[in-house]
């Protein structure tokens, strides 16, 4: 696939896609949008990718927002329908994919970047990144779910104060509250999810995709999660992995998943 804002490496069942409009520190325009999009659906389609890790281009950035030269004339119209657009092609896209995302967090992330940081499953950060949703500064808020996730991410006073005031915080404020796993040394970083990815790959790629369908069910409105869990659980017995995966335990080897 070509891309005109996305570099996309393959290696070893893990696809590391880089958002590469480093002078405009990476800002999501409507192109970019498109193209993570159809990206991701294409490793997610792929068997052989069991992992998919988005980072950003450059020393500085990850995502440094949606691009705001493109939104800044938009009636009330144009602007609910950008910001469903963007939810339903990448953000609940990302947060519903069966392949496991991770956000390797490598500098600047600020409204729709951070908010694609946090539609990923988990997140990395580099010791010099910044993560802020400073919206308000614009009047406006954010509009690709940063409103929903960064509350069940952070909690309801953490996000609001991070919301109204506009700041951002650094990456060890940001691994103290949650929102990143670990803060690591910039030129380690995707080695760093590149060893996440290795762990993740040794483990059943069904399994895996039914508890992220029952951890989202969670945050699904009028879904039981419990009832979700179950019924995912159940299915699993019902696959080629849960044997295998079984099998090799009882016969003292490793599973091929
Ligand atoms: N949309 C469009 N362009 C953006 C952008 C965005 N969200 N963020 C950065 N850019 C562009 C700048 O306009 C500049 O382009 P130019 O060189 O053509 O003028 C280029 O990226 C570099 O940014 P600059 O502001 O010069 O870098 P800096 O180091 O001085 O500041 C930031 C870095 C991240 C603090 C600053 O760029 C910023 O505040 N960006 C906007 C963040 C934001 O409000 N995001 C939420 C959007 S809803």
């Amino acid at each position: 696939m070509q891309f005109n804002n996305l570099l996309l490496h393959i290696d070893q069942g893990v696809g590391v896609i880089t958002i590469n409009r480093p002078k405009k520190l990476n800002a999501l325009n409507k192109e970019t949008i498109q193209e993570l999009h159809d990206a991701v659906k294409s490793l997610n389609a792929s068997k052989d990718i069991r992992v998919i890790i988005i980072t950003g281009s450059g020393e500085k950035a990850f995502v440094a927002g949606a691009d705001i030269s493109e939104f800044s004339d938009f009636s009330v119209q144009q602007a609910a329908q950008l910001a469903r657009e963007g939810q339903n092609i990448l953000f609940d896209f990302i947060d519903q994919l069966s392949t496991p995302v991770i956000a390797a967090v490598n500098g600047f992330a600020l409204g729709g970047g951070l908010e694609l940081a946090m539609a990923a499953h988990f997140r990395v950060a580099s010791a010099n990144a910044r993560m802020g949703l400073p919206e308000v500064s614009l009047g406006v808020i954010p509009g690709y779910g940063g409103t929903q996730r960064l509350a069940q991410l952070i909690g309801k006073g953490r996000a609001l104060e991070m919301i109204t005031t506009a700041q951002m915080i650094d990456a060890l404020k940001a691994e103290r509250w949650g929102l990143v796993n670990a803060v690591i040394p910039q030129d380690e970083l995707l080695s760093y999810c590149l060893s996440l990815a290795e762990k993740i790959k040794r483990n059943s790629p069904l399994a895996i995709a039914a508890a992220i369908r029952a951890v989202n069910a969670n945050y699904q409105e009028g879904v039981q999660g419990y009832d979700v869990e179950i019924s995912e659980f159940a299915k699993c017995f019902g696959t080629d992995d849960f044997s295998e995966g079984t099998s090799a335990f009882l016969e003292k080897r490793k599973a091929k998943f």
